[in-house]
């Protein structure tokens, strides 16, 4: 994928040096059609100079907010860290993000849990609410605000987004009669049942997609005029393509929009339903859950006073369990209001646990403090992110994880920083300089450099690194953006491996020169690799950095430079201290008995 540009190529040297100054000036843009082609400046000979100032614009990125009838499990965690990807990037692209989580905590089934639980509602929430936030404070959740369903704030804005639709006409008083699944709290049409038995054998009716059991119901409530806004919505979807991503959930939320759309019941009786907010002047009725929840992304931007500049840059994080809530019903609601549309639903696909769903019953339950503690925090944001594949399904088990962080953290990354400001290689500990004569950016007749082709091959990628990863976090395939820089970490060690620096006479005038431009070369890949994977691992990005000397100041994405001396340009790190040796970059993970018993049984199978 990163060869795309050029793979036609032949390793001649005056092709890919011309190959460089296409990129330079920009011709190549249409390989890399990224908003970076028009923006970044990483591309010597240019000093980073910032061309399009973000720094007013408003951004908006929200996860779901979690039921707390269950425990925060990884699941729940990558939809976070997805989320929490995205705000870092834009906040390192200058934009004045904002990044809301939270707990939905209203509704049938929290009401029966905590009944289970033979709490109060308020303190069962409340206690599962902060084990939510404790976790993500752990894993590093930069959000900007945590809302929580119960809050005043909340209610009264759903209060007011009540009023609106009702006053509009778009809300009715009328009589549901149909299937309802409490663990989904969802209401289901007769094609989206199925007949199952359950654990004692008795027939039972369950939910088609989600297999969880469904009730008969029929009571008066007020229904959502839900089907006056199929045509809109499909419109909107075939005009705005990208609105969801991957594309995949776009087809197929089009392919439900050809269905009918029946009205939809948005309210419960108050009989069935306490835990909640009322109706607006009906005390009998309690407004339906997802409606509630659903407007907490309004709540935090101060609906319905001040919401109008960050609501216009709102993009949601969901996982394909609630596509139709967000795709559907959250849009017509919105419609029915006045109120502009999301800029983007990102969807991702579900954890399994060795190749089963993860649930309670089967007690496979990750819990993210423990893997946290087994693998850290940033060891288990790099593995859910380099291996989270957001259009379908992944895998977890311990042993993946070991593996991976392993051979990219530890082998890869932490060898690389390691060999390349070793205190043997580098005893002054300073940033090495660059020689154009080591590495000459053109080969004047009689005039031979060291750098070998495959070496300028490693510089074409690693100038176009910076282009691929923006495209691809603003898809949100961090997974590709990772594969990519995962690349480039394995060219550089290669590039090291090839001229074996420690062979190099250090007292040797001609020797120390390219040794120092080994290192000027390598630390500059580095510093590459350190900016861009700040959104992923924040805690490790910024140990390299340090150790590179790079004040925080210069992490920004837009003032990202790489080997500007290799164009003729000044290098500010060049000669500057190095920043302190903190040891190790990543530990090299052990596996516990129980984890290489499990590995075992895993490769025995078929
Ligand atoms: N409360 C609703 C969301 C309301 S948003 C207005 C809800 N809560 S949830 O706790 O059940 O799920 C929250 C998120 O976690 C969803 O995006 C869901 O897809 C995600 N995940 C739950 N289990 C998951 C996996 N096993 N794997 C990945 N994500 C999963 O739905």
């Amino acid at each position: 994928m990163m060869r795309s540009a050029c793979c036609t190529l032949t390793t001649n040297r005056a092709v890919i040096l011309r190959l460089f100054n296409d990129l330079f000036r920009g011709r190549l843009s249409h390989v890399y059609p990224s908003e970076s082609q028009k923006s970044t400046c990483c591309r010597p000979p240019l000093r980073c100079t910032c061309t399009d100032s973000q720094s007013s614009r408003p951004f908006y990125i929200t996860t779901p907010i979690f039921y707390v009838n269950a425990s925060p499990h990884i699941g729940h965690v990558y939809s976070a860290v997805t989320a929490d990807c995205l705000h870092r990037y834009k906040l390192l692209k200058g934009y004045d993000s904002r990044f809301a989580t939270g707990t939905d905590e209203h509704g049938l089934k929290i009401q029966q849990a905590a009944g289970i639980a033979g709490k109060d509602p308020m303190s069962f929430c409340t206690e599962v609410s902060e084990s939510f936030k404790d976790v993500f404070q752990r894993c590093g959740i930069l959000y900007t605000d945590y809302i929580r369903t119960t809050e005043q704030r909340h209610h009264r804005a759903v209060e007011h987004f009540w009023t609106v639709l009702h006053s509009k006409g778009f809300i009715y008083k009328g009589t549901y009669e149909g299937w309802y699944s409490t663990p989904d709290e969802s209401f289901l049409t007769p094609t989206q049942v199925t007949d199952s038995t359950d654990s004692t054998g008795r027939e039972i009716k369950i939910s088609t997609e989600s297999g969880h059991k469904v009730e008969w119901m029929k009571e008066e409530n007020y229904m959502f005029r839900l089907s006056a806004f199929r045509s809109e919505l499909l419109q909107w979807f075939r005009l705005n393509p990208n609105v969801i991503q991957p594309v995949k959930f776009h087809h197929l939320v089009l392919q439900w929009l050809e269905d009918e759309l029946p009205d939809l019941s948005v309210s419960r009786q108050k009989s069935r339903l306490q835990w909640g907010i009322s109706v607006p002047g009906d005390p009998e009725q309690t407004i339906y859950v997802w409606l509630d929840a659903l407007v907490n992304y309004l709540t935090v931007v101060g609906y319905p006073q001040n919401h109008a500049r960050r609501w216009t840059a709102a993009h949601h994080v969901v996982g394909k369990d609630i596509l139709k809530f967000h795709a559907i019903y959250w849009p017509a609601f919105l419609l029915a209001a006045g109120l502009p549309l999301p800029q983007k639903i990102y969807v991702h696909s579900h954890w399994t646990v060795e190749g089963k769903k993860m649930s309670k019953s089967l007690g496979n339950v990750v819990d993210p403090r423990e893997a946290m503690k087994k693998f850290t925090v940033d060891g288990l944001r790099y593995f859910l992110l380099r291996q989270g594949v957001p259009d379908s399904d992944c895998d977890y088990y311990d042993d993946k994880v070991i593996k991976m962080c392993n051979s990219e953290l530890a082998d890869a990354l932490g060898g690389l920083l390691n060999r390349c400001t070793a205190l043997s290689l580098n005893p002054k500990q300073v940033y090495p300089q660059f020689s154009n004569i080591c590495f000459p950016k053109e080969s004047p007749e009689g005039l031979k450099g060291k750098a070998v082709s495959d070496d300028y091959r490693m510089l074409e990628s690693v100038y176009a690194l910076p282009g691929f990863v923006e495209k691809h976090f603003e898809h949100l395939q961090v997974y590709k953006a990772l594969e990519a820089i995962t690349a480039c970490v394995r060219q550089t060690n290669g590039f090291i491996q090839r001229h074996a620096p420690w062979k190099l006479d250090q007292n040797e005038s001609k020797d120390k020169q390219w040794l120092d431009t080994i290192l000027h070369v390598s630390l500059e890949c580095l510093k590459v690799y350190g900016t861009l994977l700040q959104p992923v691992v924040p805690d490790l990005a910024d140990k390299i950095l340090s150790r590179l000397g790079v004040k925080t100041e210069e992490r920004n994405w837009d003032s990202l430079c790489f080997l500007v001396k290799y164009e003729g340009g000044d290098c500010t790190l060049e000669g500057r201290a190095l920043g302190p040796d903190l040891g190790v970059l990543y530990s090299r993970l052990e596996r516990s008995k129980e984890i290489s018993k499990k590995a075992t049984r895993q490769k025995s199978k078929p």
